[in-house]
């Protein structure tokens, strides 16, 4: 369990659900981890302890990946200078908000698309530059089934899901020839807070359509993330890999 071994993995959203499971992973394979979310710092600061107990070196803050460039730079600076310049970028952090097309303010509209597709962009440009001088990295961003089969009640969210395959086919032509890896992650429904809030109607129509018959748990991404973050992602170039227990085929 060393696939990472020596490596430093920047995670945004790594308190809680896909990105604590994903922090979690990549520390048990080597990894030195900073992550950071928005404001959950007693869930984080256990997140950073675990890491730590492992042997690996942990740091995290909170910043908000909904806010302008210098929120996200100043985060990148932080980390790289606690932990290092990093080899992995685990683009995960997100929110959702749920109403009918009609009723979406436009400031919620923004508040999504900005966390998701603009904040990814601003993490994955942070990042970007170093990587390019060093001739390697791999930059994973989390999209969604969504993005692929659409959803009622979260347009703004499918759009920046979308958003980001768009992202990172198009930063892939770019990115390879210069050593750098770029892939997404559209995972299907995962047991996180992201999906507690739904009924348990939702859950146990969930589990009797899908093929697999349950939900994800965050650790089904986590190994997904793994495998385009080690020596198996070496020859994905603007994937979308979507670990989803059947809920779409493709
Ligand atoms: P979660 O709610 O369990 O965790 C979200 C994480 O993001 C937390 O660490 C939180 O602090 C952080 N975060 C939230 N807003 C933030 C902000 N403005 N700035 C910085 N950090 C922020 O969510 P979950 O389910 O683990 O989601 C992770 C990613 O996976 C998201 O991008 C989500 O859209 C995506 N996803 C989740 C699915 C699910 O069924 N849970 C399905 C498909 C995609």
């Amino acid at each position: 369990m060393s696939q990472l071994a020596g490596k430093i993995a920047f995670i945004t959203g790594g308190s809680r659900g896909i990105g604590r499971a994903t922090a979690l992973l990549f520390a048990e394979n080597g990894a030195d981890i900073a992550f950071n979310h928005f404001e959950d710092d007693a869930e984080a600061e256990k997140v950073a302890e675990a890491i730590r107990a492992m042997g690996r070196r942990a740091f995290h803050a909170s910043c908000d990946m909904g806010a302008d460039a210098p929120v996200i730079e100043a985060f990148v600076a932080a980390a790289t200078e606690a932990l290092g310049a990093p080899d992995i970028l685990f683009n995960n952090a997100g929110i959702n908000i749920r109403h009918p097309f009609g009723e979406y303010s436009q400031a919620e509209y923004e508040r999504v698309m900005n966390v998701h597709a603009r904040g990814m962009f601003l993490m994955a440009q942070a990042v970007y530059p170093g990587m390019v001088a060093r001739g390697a990295g791999r930059i994973i961003n989390v999209a969604s089934q969504i993005a692929l089969k659409g959803a009622p009640m979260v347009v703004p969210y499918a759009m920046a899901k979308a958003a980001i395959v768009g992202m990172t086919r198009a930063l892939a032509y770019e990115a390879t020839p210069k050593g750098v890896l770029v892939n997404a992650v559209a995972p299907g429904p995962i047991v996180t807070d992201m999906t507690a809030q739904r009924p348990r109607e939702w859950h146990e129509a969930m589990e009797k359509n899908l093929p697999m018959g349950r939900l994800g748990q965050p650790i089904d991404i986590a190994y997904t993330a793994l495998l385009l973050a080690g020596p198996g992602g070496s020859f994905y170039c603007g994937a979308t890999l979507s670990p989803n227990g059947g809920d779409v085929m493709h």
